[in-house]
Formats: C-alpha cells, structure tokens, sequence
C-alpha cells in the first residue's frame, strides 16, 4: 500500500518537475550559458522528484537514504539502470527508476554527480579505529582486502567502476554490506562485493561504515 502510495506520489510530482524542466529549457536560452543557467531548473526539479529522501542538492540528512551529491556518473546510472531491470531490487527504489525514461535517468544523474558533497562526522569514535585499519589494510587473517584499494583512501572512490563512499551515512552502507552478504544485493560485476562482504562480521561492517561516515 505504501509502496503504491510513494509510486504514485511520484508519478505526480514527476510530471510537475518535468513540465518545470521542459518551461525551464526554453527560459534557458534566454539565460547566459555557464554555471547560472543551469542550477534553477535542475535544482527545482531534484526538489520536485528526488529531494524527499535524497535531498535537494543530494546530500541526504536520513540515515536509510543514501546521499547521491558527488557520486560518480557512471555509477548513479548503473544503479537506476540496474534498478529498473530489476538487478538490484529495493522495493521504494525499483518503482521509482521503472517510471523513468533513460533520458530522465541521465539528467537525474548529470545532476547529482555534479552536487558537492558535505562532509559529515563520525557519531561512534569508538568503531572508527577498527573501522580506518580494516578501511587501510583489510584483514589478512580472513582475506579481507583493504576497502582503500578499490575505494581510494579517501573513500573519493575511482571513476568509473568503483563508487564514492566518504561521508555516506553509517547506517546505509552497513545495510548495503549486508545485503552483499546476504546476496539480496548481487548487482556487482565478478561479485566483487559479495565476495568481500562474506568475509566481514557484523562488527567489521558497523566499523567500516562508520569510519566511512567521517572520512573525507
Ligand atoms: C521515497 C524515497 C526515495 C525517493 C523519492 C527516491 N529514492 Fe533513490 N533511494 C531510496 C532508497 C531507500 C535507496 C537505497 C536502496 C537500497 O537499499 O538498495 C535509494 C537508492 C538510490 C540510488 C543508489 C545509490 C547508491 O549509492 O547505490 C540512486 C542512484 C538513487 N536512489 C537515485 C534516485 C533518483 C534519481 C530519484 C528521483 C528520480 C530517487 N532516487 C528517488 C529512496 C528514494
Ligand atoms: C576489488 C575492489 C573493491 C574492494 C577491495 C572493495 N570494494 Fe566496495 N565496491 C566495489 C565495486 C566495484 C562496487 C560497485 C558495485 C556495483 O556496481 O553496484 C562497490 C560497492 C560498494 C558499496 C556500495 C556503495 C553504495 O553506494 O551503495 C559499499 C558500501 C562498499 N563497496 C564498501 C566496501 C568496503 C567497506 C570495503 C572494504 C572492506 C570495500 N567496499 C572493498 C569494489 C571494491
């Protein structure tokens, strides 16, 4: 029921924010090119589609909902990519990206990937020393590898294949961890993640994600 309520929730207010956007387009040539062109119509229409549970300018304040700000291209469009064919399942997300066209998917991620990410802190100091040497230099005893590899030390991520993490809430990425594990999430190319995330306990995770959260 809630899920049909938030599809068609979004389905309206989808339709606002693309007629904003198609008003703006025109408007735009108007408007010098450059960075004041674009934010207006983009900005409104994130507010429009995406902003209650990413945030307007893609920095998420709700722990369940990732933060997109910063994240790279090719990322973002795997996901909602992934999403809409049903690779990677999530019963809020899978409708959303359903409803949207590819060119809508490229715009939502032109957007995002260009918003600046805030930096955030760490809540548990405790977890964030075990969380930074198994971030650094994995766990040898049970083959974990070191997260920075992949992931860059400064959580920065490489473009294209391996995401941002710095600053994504704690709570996220343990849920993301665990549903590598769990192989609900099974969306990584060689199974990468899965492979990693079998090896890590619970504690690992909730250390690895909170020195996540305040990396920066
Ligand atoms: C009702 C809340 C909600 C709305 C609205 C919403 N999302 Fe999401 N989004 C989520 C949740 C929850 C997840 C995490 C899903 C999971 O756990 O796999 C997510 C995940 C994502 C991810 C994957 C992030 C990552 O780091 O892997 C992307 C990309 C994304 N959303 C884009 C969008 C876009 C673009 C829109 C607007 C068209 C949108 N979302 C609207 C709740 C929402
Ligand atoms: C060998 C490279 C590699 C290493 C090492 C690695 N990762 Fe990843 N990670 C990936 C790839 C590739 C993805 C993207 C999967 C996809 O396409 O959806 C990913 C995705 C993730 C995600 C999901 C991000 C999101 O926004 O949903 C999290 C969380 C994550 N990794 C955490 C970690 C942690 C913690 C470690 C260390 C214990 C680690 N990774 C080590 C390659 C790696």
């Amino acid at each position: 029921m809630a899920i049909i309520q938030i599809r068609r929730q979004t389905a309206n207010t989808m339709a606002f924010g693309l007629a904003f956007v198609a008003t703006c387009v025109v408007h735009a040539q108007d408007v010098p090119k450059g960075k004041a062109a674009e934010p207006v119509e983009a900005v409104q229409a994130a507010a429009q589609v995406c902003a209650t549970c990413h945030g307007a300018d893609g920095n998420s304040v709700t722990p369940i909902y990732p933060g997109l700000a910063g994240q790279h291209r090719a990322y973002i469009l795997k996901q909602l990519q992934e999403f809409k064919s049903g690779e990677r399942k999530n019963p809020i997300m899978s409708p959303i990206a359903a409803a949207l066209s590819p060119k809508e998917m490229k715009s939502w991620t032109d957007f995002f990937s260009k918003q600046k990410p805030k930096p955030q802190a760490a809540n548990n100091k405790a977890l964030v020393a075990a969380g930074q040497k198994l971030y650094r230099g994995g766990n040898s005893a049970s083959g974990i590898p070191a997260c920075a590899a992949c992931h860059s030390p400064n959580g920065a991520g490489i473009p294209a294949q391996y995401p941002r993490l710095a600053g994504q809430h704690a709570e996220y990425t343990a849920a993301q961890l665990r549903a590598f594990r769990s192989e609900e999430r099974a969306n990584d190319a060689n199974r990468v993640m899965r492979t990693i995330a079998a090896k890590m306990t619970d504690q690992e995770m909730k250390a690895a994600a909170e020195y996540i959260q305040g990396l920066r």
